[in-house]
């Protein structure tokens, strides 16, 4: 097995390979999101590939700093796909939307927000239903996106004093990114049946725990344990011997290590935010997987 730590690895030598034509950002906070490791990611990234597909999309850290020009973006939360969508289609109503929650926005805006949200939503716009999750999201306590089992939004306020929660110059640069971009709602394997030679493959999956309590799997109602992590890294082999090119990011446990012998497995660290106790935030070792490439 390749293993190795930062300072031993290729990636120094590597030039940057990324100029994209359009600087956009995530659009919402989303556990687990990327935005802190992406030097790292970016780092790994292949020399070149054809269409680049990120099947755990979340808050897309990765996806919206390459802003690649042919992509599929996919997720199993609708909610998150449903937003995309929205800004893809019509980002001027969601930006219309969003000025009216930034003007209205108070404890109790927030609160009756939540419950309209949590009501059946059959007759909700599209551009409203996507402008009250970025509402929500950017005023909620930690930015922690998180439904209970029945699928209900259940996270209290956030303290804030002026929470970004209108930015129409990123939700533009966003919509340039996703106008170019194949949208899927579901499993990862869907989203990359069409994966062929020379593509790009980012798996961002829910992590491994790093203790038996660690686990944060409430992006949904439904979970990802320790056979999906296995499952999952059979399909990454799949994909790697159709010729495609795969990195996958996970925590450093012996079990992710023993799934994905025979990649190329780099140490790096990352700091999370994804324990709900400051004091317990930290850095920890993550690794970056890599095959094809
Ligand atoms: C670690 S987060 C991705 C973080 C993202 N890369 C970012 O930068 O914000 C994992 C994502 O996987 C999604 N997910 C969980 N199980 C899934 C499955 N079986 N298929 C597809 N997506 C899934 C969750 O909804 C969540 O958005």
């Amino acid at each position: 097995m390749a293993s190795r730590s930062v300072a031993a690895s290729r990636v120094a030598r590597r030039a940057p390979v990324v100029t994209p034509d359009v600087v956009a950002h995530p659009v919402i906070k989303w556990v687990g999101g990327k935005t802190r490791l992406l030097p790292e990611l970016l780092a790994r990234l292949p020399e070149k590939f054809g269409h680049y597909f990120e099947p755990f999309a979340g808050g897309a850290a990765l996806y919206f700093r390459i802003a690649p020009r042919r992509a599929v973006l996919s997720d199993s939360n609708a909610d998150l796909i449903a937003l995309y969508t929205a800004i893809q289609k019509d980002v001027a109503s969601v930006i219309r939307r969003l000025q009216h929650h930034r003007d209205a926005h108070d404890e109790r805006h927030y609160y009756a927000t939540r419950e309209r949200w949590n009501e059946n939503h059959a007759s909700w716009s599209n551009a409203d239903r996507a402008a009250t999750f970025i509402y929500l999201n950017k005023t909620c306590f930690n930015g922690l996106w998180r439904v209970n089992r029945s699928g209900d939004f259940n996270v209290p306020i956030g303290r804030y004093t002026d929470p970004p929660i209108c930015v129409p110059d990123a939700l533009r640069a966003a919509h340039t990114v996703l106008a170019r971009t194949e949208l899927r709602c579901g499993d990862y394997q869907a989203a990359v049946v069409d994966a062929g030679r020379g593509d790009f493959v980012y798996f961002d999956p829910p992590y491994d725990p790093v203790t038996p309590t660690a686990n944060f799997t409430s992006y949904s109602a439904i979970g990802f344990g320790a056979d999906d992590q296995r499952e999952l890294a059979e399909t990454a082999r799949r994909l790697v011997a159709r010729g495609c090119q795969v990195m996958l990011s996970n925590s450093d446990t012996p079990f992710i290590r023993s799934i994905y012998k025979g990649f190329t497995i780099d140490r790096v660290k990352c700091a999370r935010a994804i324990n709900s106790n400051a004091a317990k935030r930290g850095d920890v070792d993550e690794v970056i997987v890599m095959g094809g490439y």
